[in-house]
């Protein structure tokens, strides 16, 4: 099993390249089903969970290809066969998001449903029961849930909780409904806005995303169009993250400063200083980080997917912090790596208390996920001796050369099949580059296919 060898390091310094954002390429690329025809996404990351999302659109005969530097091709053809399947679905749950816009083209669609995954139980009854507002009818059987709908009729629906991707289902099956929908307690992110965007520029009328009231105006016909998806806040975020560990100064290229304010005053209160330019966010710290409490929260609160970095800041700040999960019931797994490397956790139903130490100690560890497998290798950057992190699958699902860029900044991580240092850290200073050089990045972090990558997902 591949994974990634990290050694302490730092300061760190240079230009990291932000990529475009996984949570909403990934809405986006489902938008497309909703217009036959030829999209074109740009700034898409080059990740396994873009992959999986067109296997998803694949199977149901639309072609997808790349077309030069992180642009994807989506043609979307007359007819379209309804199913998003179990081999699919299972390695990627956001697969889900396939069900609002087939019901809004087609009036069917059969999807598998999604399991429990790591975060705990994640049931999809808010998209289910939005859908059936709209006049939808769902049956489930074998495993799979299967909607009708003559034509979808717009109609007022007030959300339990602002879920992200029952927000998108929504706003993408209102856009081909008739009349009018208003999502109240809609969710917020700015990949919400970002789908909005897309959607006016294929015709539809929505207005409100970023607010809790959204309001789509359904539309007869909607045609192919292109778009150029938002950078990725949550990659941002690592790399925030990385610099608070290892100290230095970077600039985080692309990186919106407005997509993350409340992480930002965080990040201040725990000293690293960031600062909004034209090119991205300049970031630094120079001492030891100062603990504080965080609780996540729904847009605009402190993103759940940050919480990793956060408790893993957290390990090696100064005092102690408590952290409280709001959002998912089970998203604390990486703690028990964590404290393998010496982090002094304590965990207590959704609240943790961390009580920094000095430094961590480097050991094998497992990533769990995405977002806590990038928390794990940056760890080993803050920790004596090496770390290795098995599981880089998980990673490259969301992270597009999660190591190289990292090397641009000067972070000692190499990516390897084995923890045994002799065969490993040579390749540090000679890294195998992943792709292409990326003509637009000004940095020397190399973009590209992730490598050795398995197929897996951990269904998120
Ligand atoms: N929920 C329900 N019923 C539903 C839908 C959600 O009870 O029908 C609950 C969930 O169980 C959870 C809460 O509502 O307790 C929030 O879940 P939400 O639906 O907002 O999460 P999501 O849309 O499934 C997206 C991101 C996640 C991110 C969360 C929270 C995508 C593909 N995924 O998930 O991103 O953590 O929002 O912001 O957009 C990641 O990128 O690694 C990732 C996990």
């Amino acid at each position: 099993m591949e994974g990634f060898l990290v050694r302490a390091g730092g300061p760190l310094s240079g230009v990291v390249r932000i990529s475009g954002a996984k949570n909403s390429a990934l809405k986006l690329m489902a938008a497309c089903l909703l217009a036959e025809g030829r999209h074109v996404l740009k700034n898409v990351p080059e990740i396994i969970d873009v992959e999986i999302m067109s296997e998803v659109l694949s199977a149901m005969g639309v072609i997808v290809s790349r077309t030069g530097d992180h642009a994807l091709a989506i043609e979307v053809p007359h007819d379209l066969e309804p199913e998003a399947p179990y081999e699919l679905v299972e390695r990627m749950r956001a697969s889900i998001v396939v069900l609002g816009p087939l019901l809004g083209r087609l009036g069917r669609a059969r999807v598998s449903m999604p399991g429990g995954d790591d975060f705990g139980h994640r049931p999809i009854d808010m998209h289910l029961r939005g859908l059936t507002e709209l006049g939808a009818v769902f049956e489930s059987s074998h495993g799979y849930i299967e909607g009708k709908a003559a034509r979808l009729q717009g109609a007022t629906v007030v959300l339990e909780f602002p879920s992200h991707t029952a927000t998108d289902n929504l706003m993408m099956a209102a856009a081909r409904a008739k009349g009018t929908t208003i999502i109240e307690n809609a969710a917020r992110e700015p990949e919400i806005c970002d789908l909005a965007a897309f959607l006016n520029a294929m015709g539809a009328r929505v207005t409100g995303a970023g607010t809790s009231r959204v309001v789509v105006e359904g539309a007869e016909e909607l045609c192919a169009t292109t778009h150029e998806v938002i950078p990725d806040r949550v990659e941002a975020a690592t790399f925030l993250a990385a610099v608070g560990l290892a100290r230095g100064e970077i600039l985080l290229e692309n990186a919106r400063s407005d997509h993350m304010e409340m992480l930002l005053n965080k990040l201040a209160n725990m000293g690293v200083v960031t600062q909004s330019t034209p090119e991205g966010i300049a970031a630094s710290s120079d001492a030891r980080l100062s603990s504080v409490d965080v609780a996540t929260l729904p847009y605009p609160g402190v993103a759940t997917d940050y919480k990793p970095f956060l408790v893993t800041m957290l390990s090696v700040a100064n005092g102690v912090g408590i952290v409280s999960e709001n959002l998912f019931s089970d998203r604390f797994r990486y703690v028990d790596e964590l404290r393998r490397m010496g982090a002094d956790i304590r965990k207590e139903g959704h609240h943790a208390v961390v009580r920094g130490v000095p430094v961590l100690s480097g050991a094998p560890v497992r990533a769990p996920d995405i977002r806590a497998g990038a928390a794990l290798v940056l760890a080993g950057l803050a920790a004596e001796g090496e770390t290795f992190v098995s599981g880089a699958h998980h990673i490259d699902r969301g992270y597009e050369c999660f190591a190289e860029k990292l090397q641009a900044i000067g972070a000692c991580v190499t990516r390897s099949a084995t923890s045994d240092p002799r065969t490993s850290l040579e390749a540090y200073d000679d890294p195998e580059p992943c792709g292409l050089l990326d003509p637009g990045s000004g940095s020397s972090a190399k973009v590209g296919k992730p490598r050795g990558h398995s197929l897996e997902g951990d269904g998120l």
